[in-house]
């Protein structure tokens, strides 16, 4: 059987490596006679895992000792309610970067608990660049401030931070966790769905400062309160126990690779092969602008639907899936994660090269 390359915004491609070591260990894991889909989350086996999950996730992002590591359920959709529901303890106000439907979410969740100002937005532009922001406009009382730093739909991230001052930054990293070196000191809480650098849909991953805990709001319900996922290590009820061995064998395979700076530098490349392509095309275009390239996502489209259509037929006999573009962008969209490997950008290219010669008039 031949595997195709999925471009797919997520769930997106794993390493093939760790999807056969999963093949391997999934009738007896390392002697225990168990699959670790049958395992007791409480056994000597299974604590190994979680714990090995968090050591090494600490190790290859750089986790500071004064931040909890949490596996969480829910998808980064539970966070936008759980965020707003822990963090909004004085003010009771927070203030949100708006950059793209993912964001829109974020505020709709928010605004239920608490007062959400926009303070920056690129609505005006269909969400095609990152707006530029200064300290001044953050509220100094708000209880946190928010940012998606990279935009999966869109195909925009944020090349740098926005500075906050004291204002605790949350964001939402369910895009490009792991593709690039961040400063976690910078953040006080980040969340990320794991489907497309981590793992298996439905697991969720919150690195958060401690000093944030334990503010939670009166109707917080149990499974909502980090503080309590903290204190009993992921583990107040039943874990996605084999979606976090999968990202602990997908953390052991970036460790390998050289870790998040070696991923950066393939990322950085596969990403320039595109857009090279694309800047000296005649046929396709992106419609991103070039400061706010995203890494992970790349969206292109050629001059009419048809020829989208076409193209997206085309790419899928060839071997290259889930090429279509979102329906709010149109067109196409490459979502180039991690696991994609080079060869799966060069083929893409290639293939674009020769479909722009035989349908340029
Ligand atoms: C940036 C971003 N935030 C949030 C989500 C929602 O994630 P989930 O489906 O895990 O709730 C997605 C999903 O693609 C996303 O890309």
């Amino acid at each position: 059987m031949a595997r195709v390359f999925n471009f797919s915004a997520g769930p997106s491609m794993l390493p093939e490596t760790v999807l056969k070591k999963a093949g391997a260990e999934i009738l007896d894991y390392r002697g225990s006679g168990q699959s670790v889909m049958e395992m007791s989350h409480r056994s000597k086996e299974y604590e190994e895992i979680i714990h090995g999950a968090e050591a090494l996730l600490r190790e290859i992002m750089g986790v500071p000792a004064n931040y909890k590591v949490l596996f969480l359920q829910g998808g980064a959709s539970s966070q936008f309610a759980m965020v707003p529901l822990n963090l909004f303890a004085k003010s009771k106000r927070a203030d949100f970067i708006h950059t793209g439907t993912w964001s829109g979410k974020a505020i709709s969740e928010a605004k239920r608990y608490g007062a959400v100002r926009v303070v920056a937005s690129s609505e005006d532009k269909n969400f095609s660049y990152i707006p530029a922001t200064d300290k001044g406009i953050f509220d100094a009382q708000a209880d946190y401030a928010h940012i998606t730093t990279n935009n999966t739909i869109e195909g925009t991230r944020f090349r740098t931070l926005p500075d906050t001052g004291t204002v605790p930054l949350v964001a939402d990293m369910s895009s490009n966790i792991l593709s690039q070196v961040y400063d976690i000191n910078k953040f006080g809480l980040i969340y990320a769905g794991a489907q497309k650098n981590i793992g298996p849909a439905g697991l969720t991953v919150v690195i958060i400062r401690q000093d944030l805990l334990g503010h939670q709001q009166d109707c917080t319900p149990t499974m909502f309160n980090y503080k309590i996922q903290a204190e009993n290590g992921s583990m107040y009820n039943t874990p996605p126990c084999y979606a976090i061995y999968i990202a602990k064998l997908v953390f052991e395979w970036v460790k390998e690779l050289g870790g998040v700076a070696a991923m950066e530098a393939v990322n950085s490349k596969k990403a320039a092969l595109l857009y090279d392509f694309l800047d000296n095309s005649k046929l396709f275009k992106s419609p991103v602008a070039t400061d706010a390239r995203s890494l992970m996502n790349i969206p292109f489209s050629a001059p009419s639907d048809d020829l989208n259509g076409a193209f997206v037929k085309e790419a899928d006999k060839a071997g290259m899936v889930n090429l279509k573009g979102h329906r709010s962008v149109g067109g196409m969209r490459a979502s180039i994660y991690n696991a994609m490997p080079l060869a799966g950008v060069q083929k893409l290219v290639a293939f674009m090269a020769e479909f722009e010669k035989k349908n340029l008039k």
